[in-house]
């Protein structure tokens, strides 16, 4: 009996078939309903990954970082700054968070889809889950604090990770930008 619940359950989420982890709403603690999400985006191998193990395969992934600094500059960075050093919404650039919880992809994922105080409102109706993903990965990667406090990052990416220094930002722009790939390694989780 239970596990035809489960299977009802399942089959009545199209999403609900990769998400193992249970998303909370980080003002008010409820569950977020990922049916919301847009239509585009919701079957990518880096959205079934993060579902199933809340890790983001964007992380330092070089061939996708254009593209994401390209969503941060179009969907982000006229609250927080430019290169996340805050603005009318706080700094996404250091070791501080209002929220610690967004010290975890999970927290940060949460956060993003389903918003927070006041301005920032929730993102599932401007971004896919897909571009969720590689917004947040860009956030990562223009951290400029201690790398041992990047929780977010494998033990290998952290002892490979250089804080982010805006006037050494190489990233090339879109047109210029290699085809954003999930490879294997990323796709299976470095942690
Ligand atoms: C209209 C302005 C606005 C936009 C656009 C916006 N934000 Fe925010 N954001 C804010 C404000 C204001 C806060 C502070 C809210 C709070 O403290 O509850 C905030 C808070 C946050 C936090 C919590 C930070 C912490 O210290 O815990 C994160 C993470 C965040 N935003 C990420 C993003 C990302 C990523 C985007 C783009 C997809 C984005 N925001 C777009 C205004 C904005």
């Amino acid at each position: 009996m239970k596990g035809l619940v489960a299977i009802a359950l399942v089959s009545a989420f199209t999403l609900a078939a990769h998400a193992t982890l249970s998303f909370t709403n980080t003002i008010t603690g409820q569950p977020l309903d990922l049916s919301e999400a847009m239509e585009e985006g919701r079957d990518t191998e880096a959205v079934k990954k993060f579902l199933s193990a809340g890790v983001n395969p964007y992380l330092e992934n070089k061939t996708c970082l254009p593209k994401a600094k390209d969503l941060f500059l179009s969907m982000c960075s006229g609250c927080h700054g430019h290169y996340g050093e805050g603005k009318i919404g706080p700094g996404l650039n250091d070791a501080y968070w209002t929220y610690p919880k967004n010290m975890t992809d999970q927290g940060l994922f949460e956060t993003i889809f389903g918003g927070a105080q006041g301005q920032m409102g929730p993102m599932y109706g401007a971004l896919n889950l897909d571009e969720m993903l590689l917004v947040m990965a860009w956030v990562r990667h223009i951290y400029k604090d201690d790398p041992n406090e990047a929780v977010w990052l494998s033990p290998a990416q952290r002892a490979a990770f250089k804080p982010f220094d805006d006037k050494e930002d190489h990233t090339p722009p879109l047109d210029q930008a290699p085809v954003c790939k999930v490879s294997a390694t990323s796709a299976a989780g470095l942690r």
